[in-house]
Formats: C-alpha cells, structure tokens, sequence
C-alpha cells in the first residue's frame, strides 16, 4: 500500500479529538436520515384518522402517501447538483428549513390541497437529505471507518420508522394526527442547528479552489495538525481529472461503471420488495391469519425493532469483513425469505399459526435487508463516485431510488390482487436473484480505500 495512504490512516485512527469531532458532525447529518424514517413511516397510522376528518376516497389517501416520494425523487436529482455547486454543508442547513416548513404545514392544514403541499414539501427535504447526507459523512470521514459512519445514515432510518410507529400509537387513541405529523419539527430544527456549527467538506472547499480552508477544516476533523498526506492525496485527485460537475459527465468512460453501479443498486434496493413490508406488514399479516389489528401493529412494531438491531450489526461489520460479503449474503438472505414466503402463503389456508409463521419470515427477510442493500446501498453510492461530480452522480442513484420505491409501493396491492400474495413474492424472490447476480458481477470492495484511492481505480 502506497505510504502516503498508510499515513493518512494512522494520523486518523491515532487522533481521539478528531474522531469525536467527525461523530458529533456524522450524528447531527444523520438527523436527515431520522426524519427520512420517520416521514415515511408516520403516515401509516396517521391516515385512518386523515381519511376520515378530510373525507378522503382510496386515490386521495394514495395521493397523500405517494406525493411525499415524488418530491424525493425530483428533489434527490437536482439535489446533488445543488450540493456540488453550493456545498453540502448549506444544502443541510436548507434541507433542515424544508423539513420544519413542511412539518408545519402538514399540521397546521386546513384543508386536503394544503395537506398535499405539505407533504410535496415534506418529499422534497426527504429527497435532499439523500442526495446530501451520505456524501457529507463520506467526505468528513476516515477512510477505516466510514463504512460504519456513512451507514448511520440507514441507522437513523430504521431508527425514524421505530419512532413513528411509537408516536403513531401513542396518538392513536384519541385521533392526533396534527401532532404525529408535526413532531418532525423537533429532529428538523436540531438538523439545522446542528449543522449550525459544523464545517463544510474539506474535499468539497478543495475543489472549489478554497485550499487553506481546505486544509483548515481537515486539521479540525482530523485533531491534528499534520493533514499533508491526506490534502495532498486530495489535491493531486482533483488536478489530474477533468469534470465539470455536468449531467453529462455522468456518461464518460471512466464514470459509467460506477453510474451503473449506483443505478443498478437502487432500483435492487426497492424491487426486491422492502417498502412492501415497512408500509404494508399490518395487512400481509393480517391477511395470512392474525386477525387483530394491535397484534399486527405489534408484530410490525417487532419487524422495526430487527431492523435497527440488525442495521447496528452491519454497521460492526461493514469496515471489518466488507461490502461484497454482507451484501451478497444478506441478498441471499432475501431471495431465500422470500421464497419460503410464497411457498408458506401458497400452501397454507390463513390462519394464527401461519400469520405468525409468515411474521418470523418477514423478520429474516427485513433482517437480511438491514445487513446488506439497506446500509450498503447507500454508502457505495457516497464512495464510489469521483469527487468533481459527486454529488450529482450520488443523487441521480437516490432519485432513481425514490422512483422505484413509487413504482414498487403503488404497484403492491394491485399485484397482490393479481397475482395473489404467494406469486407476488415469488417475483420478488425472482428480483432478488437477478440483484444478486448484479452485485456480485459489478459491485467492488471499498473497505478501507480512500475516495481517492476509489476514484482513481476506476481511471487508471
Ligand atoms: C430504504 C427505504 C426503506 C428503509 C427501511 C432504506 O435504505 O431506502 O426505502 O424504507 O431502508 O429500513
């Protein structure tokens, strides 16, 4: 291994102060993600009691739901553009604005059309927090360890779901959808105020010509005064390439591996069905016996708690064994839970045995999702790409995510309908084969390399 790398390591794991400081940054960016979770979450509960006070018919309470992902998708794909050209620091401090005003708007509406724009709103922060936080963290941390910083990222997701299944009940009783809604103020403001006092990439101030505040910010987060290495190694990247940070960068040569990679993940991450579970566990189990509605609650609720355990797992993993192996195994892990589920539905008349039968499954299934595309996904796409289009490369993947979460999420029930539970499954089972056969063909290691070692991998 090159000496200059070597070095760069050692001043970053030798340097307790830094590592605090890029934490503390790691924590306050990974609110994004917590609001992610719980936006998407808390509507569940929230629209029995929407549906009824606005009077709403099956296609208006589907508008309510998908509108928040088509503002994540549109806001993800012009997001990281933003966040090439105006930095990530600033376009979390106005990701944290657009999630208090949609939060506020959400809970204050009078009246449907209201609603509706505030959850466009509510989307489009969403969509710029995933187009964002992941690159920041990646940016501002040391190469050893960014595999499990980056996948806080997923942590707080899993976390923001758990929450808002528990704010969800806790309002449930008497109706207090304003409140579930407007709770996300409390995560939005601490996201901003955060980022108040935290500095902008040094690898983003580096390739906007800003070398001494460059240097400045790597001193910080690093605890240490000797950064050469790890500037120079920055420097020499961005001087020998020649991007311009265009749309069209994105099909050069060098740069399509990786666009194919982060594209092809994407849309693995969703066609393999994991949004069918976290929207919809209640009715699977439901319909596979379990008749009440608090015992499908507390089995969904069971199915949030694996979830985070097992993303915490990754996160122990993921700098020690890699990428490929927890990725690989988990979609194994998929492909096989989902199997048995087609076959469990096909076989069996609906009954308790089976709808917790079915709940167990479902359980391996989410596990297997939380130790491998869930944080993997989105740390490949923060380190993959090269420093000059960055950002917009990382937010063409999440928006091509949110796209085929819609697709995916609007198309379930109807396939259930169709198809019935045991072929829908099979098909995602069938999905997750072929997501198999891609990562396992195209997708690299990237444990322990520098982004810049990353970057010139792909070049030379
Ligand atoms: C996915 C979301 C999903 C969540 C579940 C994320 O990585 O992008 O669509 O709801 O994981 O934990």
């Amino acid at each position: 291994m090159d000496n200059r790398v070597e070095a760069v390591r050692n001043s970053a794991t030798k340097q307790a102060p830094g590592r605090g400081f890029v934490l503390v940054a790691t924590v306050f960016a990974a609110l994004g993600g917590l609001l992610f979770g719980y936006d998407t979450g808390v509507i569940s509960g929230a629209l029995i009691f929407i549906k009824s006070q606005f009077s709403l018919s099956v296609f208006h309470q589907e508008l309510v739901v998908s509108v928040v992902l088509i503002g994540a998708a549109v806001a993800a794909l012009g997001g990281g553009r933003l966040a090439d050209a105006f930095g990530r620091r600033l376009m979390l401090l106005v990701t944290s604005l657009i999630f208090v005003a949609g939060a506020i708007v959400c809970a204050a509406a009078p009246s449907l059309n209201v609603l509706i724009a505030g959850r466009i709103i509510v989307g489009l922060g969403i969509g710029l927090s995933t187009s964002t936080v992941p690159v920041y963290i990646s940016e501002v941390s040391p190469a050893e360890a960014r595999g499990w910083q980056v996948s806080l990222f997923q942590l707080a997701i899993t976390v923001g779901i758990l929450i808002a299944y528990v704010v969800d009940y806790a309002f449930a009783s008497d109706g207090q959808w304003r409140w579930m809604l407007g709770l996300a103020v409390v995560p939005g403001a601490i996201l901003g105020l955060g980022m108040l006092g935290m500095p902008e990439t040094p690898r983003w101030l580096a390739k906007h010509g800003q070398a001494d505040a460059a240097r400045t910010v790597l001193q910080r987060i690093r605890g240490t005064q000797d950064v050469s290495s790890e500037f120079q190694e920055i420097h020499d990247t961005l001087s020998r390439v020649d991007e311009h940070g265009r749309f069209s960068d994105l099909l050069a040569a060098s740069v399509r591996p990786a666009l194919i990679i982060g594209i092809g993940l994407a849309i693995a991450q969703q066609i393999t069905g994991i949004n069918t579970v976290i929207y919809y566990a209640p009715t699977v189990i439901q319909s596979a016996g379990i008749p009440s509605a608090s015992g499908a609650i507390l089995a969904t609720a069971g199915i949030g708690v694996v979830n985070v355990l097992m993303t915490i797992l990754a996160m122990r993993l993921i700098d020690r064994v890699g990428r490929r192996p927890l990725l690989l195994t988990g979609i194994a892990g998929m492909a096989v839970s989902l199997g048995v589920l087609g076959f469990v539905f096909r076989t069996h008349e609906p009954s308790t045995s089976l709808g917790w039968l079915a709940m167990v499954i479902l359980m391996v299934y989410v596990a297997s999702f939380a130790i491998s595309l869930g944080p993997i996904f989105w740390l490949l796409i923060a380190e993959i790409y090269p420093l000059k289009i960055r950002g917009i490369a990382e937010g063409t993947a999440a928006g091509t995510n949110w796209a085929a979460n819609l697709l995916v999420s609007v198309t379930f029930l109807s396939l259930i309908h169709a198809l019935g539970p045991a072929l829908t499954f099979w098909l995602y089972g069938l999905l997750a084969i072929a997501s198999f056969a891609f990562a396992y063909a195209l997708v690299p290691e990237t444990k322990g390399r520098t982004l810049e070692e990353i970057e010139k991998s792909w070049r030379f």
